[in-house]
């Protein structure tokens, strides 16, 4: 018997009479069985949010259990495609929409896959979650490890042998007293509750972004977790398309989360085209997607991060480094105020459901760098978006997230206003990192490179500090030594922290690249320094000199043009005449 529908508000539906309802059960809605999950129960009521457009739903229509969570469907295939919120394949260069209560697989059933089965896999092994018994080549770059569930273990009585497969093939047949079990080439994960590893590990490994000002100044470390607060139009999801591409992870996993549908479309069209700039294959083969625009039903955007997350740690379970992309969690946190709002719980703070912190902290928490059950070592970084409204900070959503992340890379509206990019500002962005990476790039990149991170951010102080001076008494109480300061502050705003995220020569900078530049920078400080100091040259008329204009080009020279040019600078900074 199904249950009846009793009442409908927006997204969510109130069902009567539903036989042993389970939270967070899937249930199929109306008689165009729209997917629908119970997140609450009250009594005799379900309560069900439903994944599609309500529209068009009636009272008294039939709701149908169906016994299990909701789930993701893992298995070769998900790399390189692009879902909406509740994996079903969007097609977006087809510009195709899905019909409600479509039923589409989320992995292609024809494709025939080239399945190798591990040498050490013999019959008779027995088997714990997680371990690999083979592998399928699924995109030009990325190999897909076919793992043993998580949560299957026995003894392993088949195996498929070498040859071509279709997912839904017999993979291998396990066994155990309880059960006897046929799996194919993938597994359904509920997308609520985070994949099992054997233990976290520490990291001090960075993960390195070609930004000259996250890389040098806000590190952040691989399996670490960062926001990017930004209001209106600051840059965040030019920055997120950018950490995408350049990233050092081996795996991306973006996730579009309420943005305009236009918008997203735009942009997911020329990053099917982006050429990878590491192996220059398409970015695509290793990245995948999850959609949901702004004008998709508002449920389906509160389990898109869930999903997406699934499916970073689906890829970190076969021993890759993954990052999470999310633009705009703020989206998503408002799909869970809308809904909150309609089960009429009582608000928290400016209307967001009261657990909406802990909603946020467990998201994050789905990061780290872990060994996974067959004993790899893989990680999550996860980077979201925030949108605070009028690029107000203090709201609840940029307020929470700080809470659980370790890095904040906030974008400031002033410095978009004046196309300072990545608009990344340096009095507010942190990294509670600094201390682990800095071992490591010490000895990858160069022994004192913390010290010439902490005299850039030093400058960049300092420059704060004159400035509140000039603002009160004017700019010709300042010393020479002080004007000095200020034209490297210059410098170093325009020449080192300013970025073009569309130019071929300056997108991606390498951690050597950007450690080169500091040192030519700070180099033509102190030479100037000293010329001030000893020789009393003056600091105003050399903003006109072509040595400064050179030095905030730098950035389109590579590693051994900087050299050069920092080899020449004694004799340079030595012509420039009173
Ligand atoms: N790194 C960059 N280099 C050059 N231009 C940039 C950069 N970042 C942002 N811009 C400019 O700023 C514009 C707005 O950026 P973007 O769409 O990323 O903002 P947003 O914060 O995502 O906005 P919204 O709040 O609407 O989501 C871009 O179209 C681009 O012109
Ligand atoms: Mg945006």
């Amino acid at each position: 018997m199904p249950g009846i529908i009793k009442r409908i508000a927006g997204p969510v539906v109130f069902v009567y009479g539903l036989k042993k309802p389970k939270k967070n059960y899937i249930v199929e809605v109306g008689e165009e069985k729209l997917l629908g999950e119970i997140i609450q129960i009250r009594g005799d009521v379900s309560i069900i949010q439903v994944y599609e457009e309500t529209s068009g739903l009636g009272i008294k229509e039939p709701v149908y259990a169906i016994d299990k969570p909701l789930t993701v469907r893992l298995g070769p295939g998900v790399m390189s495609t692009v879902y909406d919120g509740i994996q079903r394949p969007l097609d977006l260069l087809e510009g195709s929409f899905i019909g409600k209560g479509e039923k589409t697989s989320p992995l292609d059933l024809k494709k025939k896959w080239f399945f190798i089965p591990e040498s050490n896999m013999t019959l008779g092994t027995k088997l714990q979650g997680g371990e690999i018994l083979g592998r399928i080549q699924e995109t030009e770059t990325v190999e897909n490890r076919i793992l043993v569930p998580p949560n299957v273990h026995g003894e392993l009585k088949e195996l498929a042998s070498e040859g071509k497969y279709v997912v839904s093939d017999n993979l291998a047949r396990i066994t155990n007293p309880s059960q006897d079990l046929e799996l194919p080439f993938y597994h359904d994960w509920p997308v609520r509750e985070p994949r099992p590893f054997k233990s976290r590990i520490l990291s001090n490994k960075p993960f390195l972004t070609g930004q000259r000002i996250l890389d040098f100044l806000y590190p952040l470390v691989e399996g670490g977790s960062a926001m990017i607060p930004g209001g209106f139009g600051t840059g965040k999801t030019v920055l997120n398309r950018t950490l995408a591409k350049f990233a050092s992870t081996q795996i991306m996993q973006m996730t579009l989360c309420g943005e305009r549908g236009n918008e997203a479309a735009d942009a997911l069209h020329s990053f099917l085209k982006l050429t990878d700039p590491t192996t220059g294959r398409l970015m695509i083969d290793r990245t995948s997607i999850i959609a949901n625009t702004s004008n998709m039903p508002v449920a389906a955007r509160e389990a898109s991060i869930y999903m997406g997350v699934s499916i970073a740690e689906y890829y970190r379970d076969m021993g890759y480094t993954v990052s999470v992309m999310a633009d705009s969690t703020s989206r998503w946190a408002e799909a869970l105020r809308e809904i909150s709002g309609r089960l009429g719980e009582i608000p928290g703070e400016e209307g967001f459901p009261s657990y909406l912190p802990k909603l946020i902290g467990q998201f994050y928490e789905r990061s780290g760098r872990c060994i996974t059950l067959s004993g790899l070592e893989g990680s999550i970084t996860i980077i979201g978006a925030v949108s605070p409204q009028g690029g107000d900070f203090s709201e609840p959503v940029t307020q929470y997230t700080m809470r659980f992340t370790t890095t904040l890379w906030a974008l400031d509206t002033d410095l978009a206003r004046s196309r300072h990019f990545p608009a990344i500002s340096w009095r507010i962005s942190y990294s509670q990192n600094v201390r682990e990476i800095a071992e490591y790039l010490k000895k990858e990149v160069a022994p004192d490179w913390h010290e010439y991170r902490t005299r850039i951010s030093t400058i960049l102080q300092e420059e704060e500090e004159l400035e509140r001076i000039v603002r009160l008494i004017g700019k010709d109480t300042l010393s020479e030594t002080q004007k000095g300061l200020l034209l490297t502050a210059e410098l170093i705003r325009e020449g080192f922290l300013q970025q073009n995220a569309f130019s071929d020569e300056d997108a991606f900078s390498s951690a050597q690249k950007s450690y080169r530049m500091a040192k030519a920078i700070l180099l033509a400080h102190e030479l100037i320094e000293e010329r001030v100091q000893k020789e009393g040259l003056l600091v105003d008329p050399l903003y006109e000199e072509q040595l400064i204009e050179d030095i905030k080009r730098l950035k389109e020279l590579n590693i051994d043009g900087i050299k050069e040019f920092t080899d020449q600078l004694p004799s340079r900074v030595k012509e420039l005449k009173f």
